[in-house]
């Protein structure tokens, strides 16, 4: 992407995503002050999906169309719509929904666009935390807050000795009890570890510095599309393991050198199966 026209287009859209994120923000944290009514569960009893989900899923969904009718969407609340322009939304209406509905702060809307596939544009608004990451595709990402306009780059430890590793559990009872194992292993090394509880708001952590690397096995890309743009455009590195897209198996984040030696120490530990036996000899 580099001629004006092109520039024009990512101009349009992070404006677009820019302003729709934070519309839907102040949508959910005015209902939340009415209270939170769990609409349905998913994948399992604690994956849960609020009204106001739906409501900030139906309200995206509806200012992209009125901006860009011919594009296409991809929503974590249902939202699918092929695109005959190239341009695909992918759109989380509220991630950390299980901190939204308890009123901690972590939760954010968070709003991708691809052109052609390529993530282009990354939106996070936290209304809580008073923050927006902007993360343009070739242009860097930046976080917005009440003290200003702050340009973001990832820490680079040295190793994971000096490193505050974020990570995240899934919904099913068998998955997280083979997540804790392997982060029985990671806790031992790390400086410490942190679960935050919205992954697009760990991947603006890791992108603003504030932990030192990320990894998760089971997100989706409403989760993560935005997030990873966002640490790349901070000069991390962000996929899966052994060189794989990120992806529901495994998605990791971190500075280049930290990044290879999680990608490193998760495949020895198989981070990206649900093993729950410790077949690995002494945590270590
Ligand atoms: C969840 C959050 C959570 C992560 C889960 C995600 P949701 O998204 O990002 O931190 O551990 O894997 O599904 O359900 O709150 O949109």
């Amino acid at each position: 992407m580099t001629s004006i026209a092109d520039l024009a287009l990512l101009d349009e859209l992070r404006e677009i995503a820019v302003t729709i994120a934070c519309e839907a923000g102040q949508l959910a944290s005015v209902g939340r002050l009415e209270g939170v009514v769990v609409a349905a569960t998913k994948s399992s009893a604690d994956d849960i999906v609020t009204e106001m989900d739906r409501r900030v899923e139906a309200l995206l969904v509806e200012r992209i169309l009125a901006a860009r009718p011919d594009d296409g969407l991809l929503g974590e609340e249902g939202a699918e719509r092929v695109s005959t322009t190239g341009v695909r939304w992918i759109i989380d209406p509220i991630d950390g929904t299980v901190n939204y509905l308890y009123g901690i702060a972590a939760w954010g809307v968070s709003v991708a666009v691809e052109v052609d596939g390529v993530t282009v544009v990354g939106v996070i608004h936290s209304p809580d935390l008073g923050e927006t990451y902007v993360a343009v595709l070739g242009q860097g990402a930046r976080r917005h807050d009440a003290r200003g306009v702050h340009e973001l780059r990832v820490n680079e430890p040295v190793g994971i000795a000096e490193s505050l590793i974020a990570t995240g559990f899934g919904y099913s009872a068998e998955r997280r009890v083979a997540q804790a194992r392997v982060l029985s292993h990671i806790v031992r090394r790390a400086r410490d570890t942190r679960r935050l509880g919205a992954c697009s708001v760990d991947l603006c952590m890791v992108a603003s510095g504030r932990v030192d690397a990320y990894y998760e096995r089971g997100t989706h890309a409403w989760d993560y599309a935005a997030g990873g743009l966002i640490v790349t455009e901070a000069g991390g590195h962000f996929g899966g393991l052994r060189g794989a897209q990120p992806g529901e198996e495994m998605i990791l984040a971190a500075g280049p050198a930290l990044f290879a030696i999680l990608d490193g120490e998760l495949s020895r530990l198989r981070a990206d199966s649900d093993e729950t036996s410790d077949v690995f000899g002494p945590a270590n």
